[in-house]
């Protein structure tokens, strides 16, 4: 392992060790840390981007094949329980029909997390918000697209 390596790995441990410390549980550490779906789709059928309250923000790309979402990404400017959640929500959606998406549901997120603390709770509202709004645009035609 290089000097590198071993400093990133050594970080994730601290990273780890200190959200396990909040209330998060092992699974949604391993959303923070791995973010397999934050990015850009160029592509996007949708692009939909929320503020929170507390400041955060999410900004959704959707891509809509015959009613199904074929692929989403999120990018997310906040704390860890938003990156969570957001890894999450994109997970459940992937290959879901719009009207099943618009069915989810804030404890479906949580489900899958497992465990954040009570104060983070909002992060899953503001992303089930952020995908709601985003779908809401995309049917009602009124949605920005990806460049
Ligand atoms: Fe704002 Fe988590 S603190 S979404």
């Amino acid at each position: 392992m290089s000097e590198v390596e071993e400093i990133i790995e050594t970080d994730f441990d601290s990273v780890r060790e200190l959200l396990s410390g909040s209330g998060y549980s092992d699974k949604a550490i391993t959303y923070f840390i791995d973010k397999k779906n934050m990015g850009v789709l160029h592509d996007a059928d949708q692009v939909t981007e929320l503020t929170g309250v507390c400041g955060d923000t999410m900004k959704i790309y959707l891509k809509v094949e015959e009613g199904r979402i074929k692929d989403a990404k999120i990018q997310v400017v906040g704390c860890p329980g938003a990156v969570a959640s957001a890894m999450v929500a994109m997970d459940l959606i992937k290959g879901k029909t719009l009207d099943e998406a618009k069915r989810l549901q804030d404890r479906d997120i949580f489900r899958v997390l497992e465990q954040i603390p009570d104060q983070k709770q909002h992060c899953i509202r503001l992303t089930n918000k952020t995908l709601q709004k985003a779908i809401e645009e995309y049917q009602s035609g009124n949605g920005q697209k990806g460049e």
